[in-house]
């Protein structure tokens, strides 16, 4: 893992600019970036609290931020509901009979909700929630395929004021599990089947196992896709159609305070169990949806293409919860870049004459080894932002990526995390880019580079990426972990410390350059070694197991890890295959390793701590740096 305490020299190689036309730069909601950077920073509560005016409350704060280190709230004393602002203040205009989204399955089936019947379908669902005796503060777990009904469940469970927390549908039913029994979820969203690929992933399967002795849950809601409907049992299942139906059309948004709780998102950290970042209604409001409207430079012309998925945070703050704030026309897309051939996503954005599209590096790399013969066979012209999120996007595939979509548009690569809520370091539409780097923080965030112990560093030399004040759409804390919340704020005193190593240029602007804790980044996906490692010694044949993360030139970070088996067991491929088919059982598709070695001994600290900077280092053939604590 890339340490920041040995203050890692970077080369500050001839950066090349790119400086996008001066029309994008007019045209955009912020065209000076400069000024209003200084303006926010010099006064960030009269910022904050002209956004927060764009939006409708129910009753308006009187105070905008109280900040009792570690722990902010903002809008203090207003009442909202996020879902009121995403749907009830576009259906009283024009707005109305605006395209909210446009769904397109992998099936090739299709789906258009104009913001009014998406009102009409959260209204509903939310009435339905209510009859199976969900109120403010329950929690509901949502686990659903890329489908119109996964924006309706987490919008109506937002709106009766209940908690929602939606889970990867790529996870194992164990990791479901261990997310309902933390959160005590009353019920469970789910649907009949996802698909993926051409294939069917069977999702009440799932939901099913995870369930079963999970005593909080009251009730399962399945959306049956498949004809024939698969049978639903038991008193605790419902139909979803079925409560639709039954449902009234009229639910008024709960009237929230505005630090009352919206969602629990479960991210992996440097120890143990996932944590339930949890998010609340105005701050988070308030930065999704000025970063979506100025990120994006987001106009009611424009058609809105995301390609993450609602499980993970880029999902909430960026598919649903900020495109709907700002009444965008949001292009909604279930299946892989690649399926049904490589030209998917182009062809997508020709149909739909997308303009703005969000994506991430794995995906564009992967996007590049099929050639430019794919996206070149598509009319891209419609487009005219792009981004990128989740891990670093190297030179080759930024430029590739600026290429084969014409050269004319500028790609906003956003550094951002679950916690943070929205983007923090991003650029805007009109500022010179250099391809590689997220450039430098969004109006209203402080953000800089320390090394341990709170020193700032000099340009180009790498440490601790931290943010220095506030900000709205922090989140609040983790789902009854307050101690794991306050470490944020404490390991270096007075700042939050995102996890990242990162270094300034001589022109102020950021590189990120990954993790410096125990978190993985598989394809953008977030993934704790401490996760991986009890997934795999949970497996009877294991003793000890140690997980890192490698460079790789497509996923960003490959999987890697090290077992030490237990007496009487014998290492062999077919044990291989078998410990990597426990880690799929365990945690899900997407947490299983690409390489396992086994092995006799493991380097560890005195106290018995593996150090895993160690057998990254050898495994990479650098240097294994200070190893004075090394015991083993
Ligand atoms: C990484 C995803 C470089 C980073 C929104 C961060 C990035 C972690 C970028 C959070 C970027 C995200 N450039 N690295 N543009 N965006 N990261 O919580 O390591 O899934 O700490 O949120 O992703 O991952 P998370």
């Amino acid at each position: 893992m890339t340490n920041p305490d040995e203050k890692i020299d970077v080369f500050s190689e001839a950066r090349k600019i790119w400086t996008p036309p001066e029309e994008v730069r007019l045209r955009a909601w912020v065209s000076d970036y400069e000024s209003v950077y200084q303006k926010a920073v010099a006064d960030p509560e009269a910022f904050w609290s002209g956004i927060a005016s764009e939006l409708d409350w129910f009753q308006p704060w009187t105070q905008v931020l109280e900040w009792r280190y570690p722990w902010a709230k903002w809008f203090l004393g207003a009442r909202c509901n996020i879902t009121y602002n995403c749907l009830d203040r576009h259906v009283k205009t024009w707005r109305r009979n605006k395209v909210a989204l446009l769904w397109v399955g992998e099936d090739g089936s299709s789906q258009v909700l104009t913001y009014g019947e998406l009102h009409r379908q959260v209204c509903r669902f939310a009435s339905g929630l209510k009859t199976l005796g969900i109120k403010k503060g329950d929690r509901v777990m949502i686990y659903m395929p890329r489908i119109p009904q996964q924006f309706v469940a987490m919008l109506a469970v937002a709106r009766v004021g209940a908690i929602h927390s939606v889970v990867y549908s790529g996870f194992s039913a164990l990791a479901l599990r261990e997310r309902i029994e933390d959160a005590e979820a009353k019920l469970v969203v789910t649907a009949d089947v996802g698909f993926q690929r051409g294939k069917s992933i069977q999702l009440k399967a799932v939901v099913d196992e995870a369930v079963e002795g999970a005593p909080s849950v009251q009730h399962v809601v399945v959306v049956r896709r498949q004809s024939p409907p698969i049978e639903i049992f038991g008193p605790r299942e419902r139909d979803w159609d079925a409560l639709l139906k039954q449902s009234s059309a009229i639910c008024e948004a709960e009237s929230m305070d505005s630090e009352d709780p919206l969602y629990t998102l479960y991210t992996s950290g440097t120890t143990g169990r996932p944590k339930g970042v949890l998010h609340v209604h105005g701050g988070y409001m308030v930065g999704t949806y000025i970063t979506t409207k100025w990120v994006f430079d987001l106009k009611d012309e424009d058609v809105y293409f995301c390609t993450a998925d609602p499980g993970w945070v880029t999902g909430h703050s960026y598919i649903v919860y900020g495109p709907l704030l700002n009444g965008a026309t949001i292009l909604f897309a279930e299946g892989a870049p690649d399926y049904p051939d490589p030209g998917r996503w182009w062809k997508l954005i020709e149909q739909h004459g997308v303009t703005i599209f969000y994506t991430t590096p794995t995906a564009i790399r992967s996007l590049m080894r099929y050639g430019d013969e794919w996206p070149a066979s598509h009319d891209l012209s419609s487009l005219r932002i792009l981004g990128t999120v989740g891990e670093p996007i190297n030179p080759e595939a930024w430029l590739w990526y600026h290429r084969v979509t014409g050269e004319r548009c500028p790609i906003m690569d956003t550094w951002w995390q679950t916690e943070t809520g929205m983007t923090m370091i991003t650029p805007l539409p009109g500022v010179p880019l250099k391809p590689g780097s997220a450039t430098r923080p969004f109006p209203g965030i402080v953000a800089d580079v320390l090394d341990k112990d709170g020193k700032p560093m000099p340009p180009n030399k790498g440490g601790s990426l931290v943010i220095k004040t506030p900000w709205p759409s922090m989140l609040r804390t983790v789902y009854k972990d307050p101690d794991r919340y306050e470490q944020y704020w404490r390991s270096i005193p007075n700042v939050y410390t995102a996890g990242d190593v990162a270094y300034r240029d001589d022109d102020g602007y950021f590189w990120i350059l990954g993790r410096s804790d125990d978190v993985l980044k598989v394809s953008g996906y977030r993934l704790g070694t401490a996760e991986v490692e009890s997934a795999i010694v949970s497996h009877a044949a294991v003793a000890e197991a140690a997980a890192i993360g490698k460079p790789d030139p497509l996923k960003g970070e490959a999987i890697k890890v090290f077992v030490i088996l237990k007496q009487g067991y014998t290492p062999g491929s077919e044990l291989r295959e078998e410990i990597k088919a426990h880690v799929r059982h365990t945690l899900g598709p997407i947490a299983v390793p690409s390489e396992l070695e086994f092995t006799t001994s493991l380097p560890k600290t005195r106290s018995g701590k593996i150090m895993r900077r160690v057998l990254k280092a050898k495994e990479l053939g650098l240097e294994t740096g200070d190893t004075s604590t090394l015991e083993e």
